[in-house]
């Protein structure tokens, strides 16, 4: 079983997935949090690299490097746990590619990104996908006192693009279920459990 969670900034992913991974180790099964990027060493790594706000990255080569951060995960982590049952929940996956590489930098056509995606993830796909939807506003609110890395140093109407992107997504991907992150943490916690699909 594989849940991700995606969201802008100060969406509330982290204090989500920490009570999620709480409820799911209370009802006895075993359960793995990985974030991305990151989650390897390689993955590490590039999450380094990508964030640095003292390196400039082509658009393409950002995107090609979340998609080698990703396959790495996928292969050393994600198959093996998959393999042994393990319920995973990944903070961001491949949607979070096509909503901040595609929708947000415009970085390559949106069916290549699906494409690479798909590349990226050697065909495993979420069974469930929570998206915590924030407005830019509320996001900036949350999130103004916190140092900016260098994927947060874009701008608002980068920002608008990632929530277009999220949003498209929502409308088209059954997995997709969101949920008003404006509502308080015990609220979301309930909307996350009452959809969980087991
Ligand atoms: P992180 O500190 O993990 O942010 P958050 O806590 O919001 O998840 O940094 C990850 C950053 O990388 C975040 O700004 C979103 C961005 N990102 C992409 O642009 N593309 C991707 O495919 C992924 C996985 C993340």
């Amino acid at each position: 079983m594989l849940i991700t969670f995606e969201g802008i900034d100060g969406s509330g992913k982290s204090t989500q997935i920490s009570l999620l991974k709480k409820y799911i180790t209370n009802s006895g099964k075993d359960v793995e949090v990985l974030r991305e990027p990151g989650g390897t060493d390689i993955s590490e790594l590039i999450r380094g690299m990508l964030l640095n706000p003292e390196i400039e990255i082509d658009p393409v080569t950002e995107l090609l490097l979340f998609s080698s951060a990703r396959s790495q995960l996928i292969a050393e982590k994600v198959k093996p746990l998959l393999a042994k049952d393990v319920v995973i929940i990944l903070d961001r996956f491949y949607d979070s590619t096509t909503a901040y590489q595609g929708y947000g930098r415009g970085s390559l056509p949106i069916d290549q990104v699906h494409q690479i995606n798909r590349v990226a993830s050697h065909g495993i796909a979420p069974d469930i996908t929570f998206y915590l939807r924030l407005s830019l506003e509320e996001s900036a609110n949350r999130t103004a006192h916190m140092e900016k890395d260098r994927m947060e140093q874009s701008g608002i109407e980068f920002y608008q693009n990632v929530i277009k992107g999220f949003d498209e997504l929502a409308e088209k991907e059954v997995r997709f279920m969101t949920i008003d992150a404006s509502k308080t943490v015990e609220e979301v916690h309930k909307l996350v459990l009452s959809n969980l699909p087991f």
